[in-house]
């Protein structure tokens, strides 16, 4: 909570510095939330950190269908080798394949960009830095709508970007406009990357992007903690990050089991020495016990004294990971709500570790009601492709929708 303070007095919403505070607490210009009624179509681009997403979105009172493109995206467009037009090129052509067909006019795109930028205003913003891997160049400190709309230029696709939203504001979005409750306070990612969004009642319920995943006041960080941190690009910096979100959980477990093989003194299976060999999913389908994932490479490269050790280290890691959520989850509740005013707060969630981590949804309501055993009711709502939505409901909501009571 103290942190969160910090982060929002030094950075006056334009995103404290780290020696100011490790939340940066960034205005995202909303405290408008969808109504429920918005229709239209809307086209939105979700970048987050695993996937590339085109969407085209028609919006019917509190229903959507949609069309989708999706690719992964490539290193060859994250790397330190690339440049800001390749990455934005990318997303243009994408952006192509889904619209150059169907529309002639250009139309609004919102676009979900989910790394820490400041933003000037609902279409414009600065990137601070990197996370999740990227490490394309040319990108710090510019508009990421502007270098999009530069590449839509380029690559002669007919859309205008109207809209820039943080993935964890978009999920706040998508459940209010599911829901149609005034209780979503809340939006939460916990995939490739982690953070959270709220709506603050002190500040005439403005939505306030945390960038949770940069917090540095943990009590306690493992030597695989330090090791992880220390492979990374970004050394130093997204400490609770890199302890919850899917993006290192695996690595994590894979130095743990091999410090453990070296203390009880067995062989190492070479599968275990390769750095990011073991992603999220194959601990999740270990601790599944998915017969045909244990059957293929990396889960099939391993002895059987290894896959066991993996299995245990694997259940410390989720199990570990859901309780720092629920910890951080917890004091952005008690941020988000006055206790006078309600008893229940709605938190929107999506992301790859929430929905495939095994049991992970379990895990985080166990911590929670360890954590908030008091207050208010905490209601976790799945928020499906609440980052995708979410930038097509910030246009329609700017366009036409009600101030938070
Ligand atoms: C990283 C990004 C943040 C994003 C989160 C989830 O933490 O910095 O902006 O919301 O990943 O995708």
């Amino acid at each position: 909570m103290d942190e969160m303070n910090k982060g929002w007095v030094c950075g006056k919403g334009k995103g404290a510095i780290p020696i100011e505070s490790s939340l940066k607490m960034i205005t995202s210009h909303i405290n408008i939330l969808p109504t429920g009624n918005e229709t239209g179509v809307y086209f939105a681009v979700d970048l987050g950190g695993t996937n590339l997403r085109i969407l085209r979105v028609t919006l019917n009172g509190g229903k959507w269908s949609t069309v989708e493109h999706r690719e992964a995206i490539p290193m060859g467009v994250s790397s330190k080798e690339a440049s800001a037009e390749e990455l934005f090129d990318f997303i243009a052509r994408a952006c192509g394949e889904l619209c150059r067909s169907v529309d002639a006019d250009p139309m609004p795109v919102g676009f979900t960009f989910s790394f820490p930028y400041s933003q000037t205003s609902i279409k414009a913003g600065c990137l601070i830095e990197w996370t999740k891997g990227f490490e394309t160049q040319g990108c710090v400190g510019k508009d990421p709508a502007a270098l999009l709309q530069a590449a839509l230029d380029r690559n002669e696709v007919p859309l205008v970007v109207e809209a820039l939203c943080n993935d964890t504001v978009g999920t706040l979005m998508t459940n209010a406009y599911t829901k149609r409750s005034k209780y979503c306070r809340v939006g939460v990612i916990l995939g490739t990357g982690t953070n959270a969004a709220y709506s603050d009642p002190s500040l005439d319920n403005l939505i306030i992007n945390i960038e949770w995943g940069g917090f540095n006041k943990l009590p306690r960080r493992s030597q695989f903690d330090e090791a992880v941190d220390a492979g990374s690009p970004n050394v130093g910096k997204q400490f609770l990050e890199k302890m919850v979100s899917g993006f290192y959980l695996g690595e994590l477990a894979r130095l743990a089991t091999v410090k453990q093989l070296e203390t009880l003194g067995t062989a190492v299976p070479s599968i275990l020495t390769e750095s990011h060999a073991f992603d999220t999913a194959a601990i999740s389908q270990l601790l599944e016990n998915d017969r045909a994932a244990l059957a293929q490479p990396p889960l099939s490269l391993l002895t059987e004294e290894s896959r066991s050790v993996l299995l245990q280290v694997a259940e410390l890691v989720m199990d570990r990971s859901a309780a720092v959520a629920a910890a951080a989850l917890s004091a952005v509740v008690d941020k988000a709500t006055i206790p006078s005013d309600s008893a229940i707060c709605e938190v929107g969630i999506d992301g790859s570790l929430y929905t495939k981590g095994h049991e992970y949804k379990a895990r985080l309501l166990k911590h929670l009601r360890l954590l908030h055993p008091a207050g208010c009711e905490i209601v976790l709502d799945f928020s499906e492709d609440g980052s995708g939505l979410g930038a097509a409901l910030v246009a329609a909501a700017v366009a036409g929708g009600e101030k938070l009571q």
